[in-house]
């Protein structure tokens, strides 16, 4: 050593059978961390002979020091591991990240240098910034899943999730000291956007962009049901926005349906009706959507006539587009009429709710980095860890 201190970190690798992985992943630790003070804590739920390789190879490790964690009861799965190897870590910065190498070790100074030198609460490394790329994803239909529930997720937590294009990552360095972790209740796969989503305040987050690569050995781990338990996840954080947002649209349609039979049965012709009648429901809908929803984005958002304008000038486009779609559906692809409808309809619903959030009530060019109001953070918070959130 030079004299100048080392910048130190510990970093956690959850591992689920993942035997053929290790070594090389120690490896390459080993080599990325040269200039750093790095200790490695695998935390382990394998029922494979993974625990025994990994003590093998932290035996013959001379470079940093490797511990096992090895947990009969796998509390929270992959969640609930990554918490486990945090509280355990020595040191304050601890970076998270995969142990099959879809994560390159080679990004590991990267982060630790943004994290230290830029003193952020989190360091994310993104496949969705700059030169960032999720290639190594399986195929493209799970390449379509990420990028959409990327989508849904930062239109769900629009403020939070500003300074962040990949909640999903499962690569990032976290500071400790100013990070509270010790109070999550973490299911599944998705431990990032729960750190974020319940802190009591808003983090700072800086991105580096990386390269998601191919798996070195064995297979994923991640399944349907863990889709599942991410909806549910999603839900349980952000029930407020989106399921508001969802109970106006059916509050419109039943309005909708109301209106016609009502103007119909005054005579007026079924066509006229009918336009009338939507035109008022589009109008309800807004001016419900801006008291309730996203009240809370208002104060940064374009002016109201033009979230009018951006707001009703989507349904026409929606519907030519869900009609169109439903059209390829059934004709084309032989698929069900009534399954069809519900899912394009399903669709439209997440496609209309992010493009609202996102896009409509955008923060304008002048406010974007600025500092958010302290009531637009409070109101981005999610659940607290206990119950959903009362008002939101
Ligand atoms: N301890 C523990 N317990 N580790 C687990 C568990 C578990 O129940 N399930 C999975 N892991 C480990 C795996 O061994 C691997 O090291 C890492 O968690 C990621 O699992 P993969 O099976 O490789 O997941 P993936 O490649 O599909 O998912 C990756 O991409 C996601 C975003 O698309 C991961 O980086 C995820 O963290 C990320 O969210
Ligand atoms: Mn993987």
């Amino acid at each position: 050593m030079d004299g100048t201190a080392r910048t130190a970190v510990t970093i956690v690798v959850p591992t689920f059978n993942e035997a053929g992985n290790v070594e090389e992943l120690v490896r390459q630790v080993a080599e990325a961390t040269a200039g750093l003070e790095a200790e490695l804590v695998f935390v382990d739920d394998s029922t494979d002979g993974t625990p025994q390789v990994i003590e093998t190879v932290a035996a013959r490790t001379t470079a940093l020091p490797v511990a096992l964690l090895h947990r009969e009861v796998p509390v929270g799965g992959l969640g609930g591991a990554v918490l486990e190897g945090v509280a355990r870590a020595r040191h304050d910065l601890v970076l998270v990240m995969d142990g099959d190498l879809q994560h390159p070790p080679a990004m590991i100074p990267v982060l630790v240098r943004t994290a230290a030198e830029s003193g952020a609460d989190l360091v994310v490394a993104s496949r969705y910034t700059g030169t960032g790329d999720a290639g190594g994803l399986a195929n493209g239909v799970r390449r379509m899943v990420s990028k959409g529930s990327t989508i849904v997720t930062r239109a769900m937590f629009p403020s939070r999730l500003a300074q962040c294009t990949d909640p999903m990552t499962g690569f990032f360095v976290l500071r400790r000291s100013t990070v509270e972790t010790a109070s999550l209740q973490p299911r599944g796969f998705k431990i990032l956007l729960e750190i974020i989503a319940r802190q009591r305040r808003k983090l700072r987050i800086v991105e580096e962009p990386f390269v998601f690569g191919e798996r070195f050995a064995g297979e994923s781990k991640a399944t349907f049901r863990q889709g599942v338990d991410f909806l549910r996840q999603l839900v349980a954080l952000r029930f407020g926005k989106m399921s508001g947002f969802a109970l106006i649209g059916a509050f419109g349609a039943v309005l909708n349906i109301g209106l016609v039979a009502v103007l119909t049965a005054e005579h007026m012709g079924y066509l006229a009706a009918s336009v009338l009648a939507s035109a008022l429901t589009i109008v309800t809908n807004f001016l419900l959507a801006e008291r309730f929803v996203f009240r809370d984005l208002i104060a940064q958002a374009r002016p109201r006539g033009q979230r009018f304008l951006a707001s009703v000038s989507f349904n026409g486009i929606e519907a030519a587009v869900r009609v169109y779609a439903t059209y390829l559906l059934v004709d084309r692809a032989g698929w069900n009429v009534v399954l069809t409808t519900a899912v394009t309809l399903a669709v439209a619903f997440l496609v209309r709710f992010s493009y609202h959030s996102l896009f409509v009530y955008a923060a304008r060019e002048t406010g974007r980095g600025a500092v958010p109001s302290v009531d637009r953070v409070v109101q981005d918070t999610a659940a607290p860890v206990r119950g959903p959130l009362a008002e939101d």
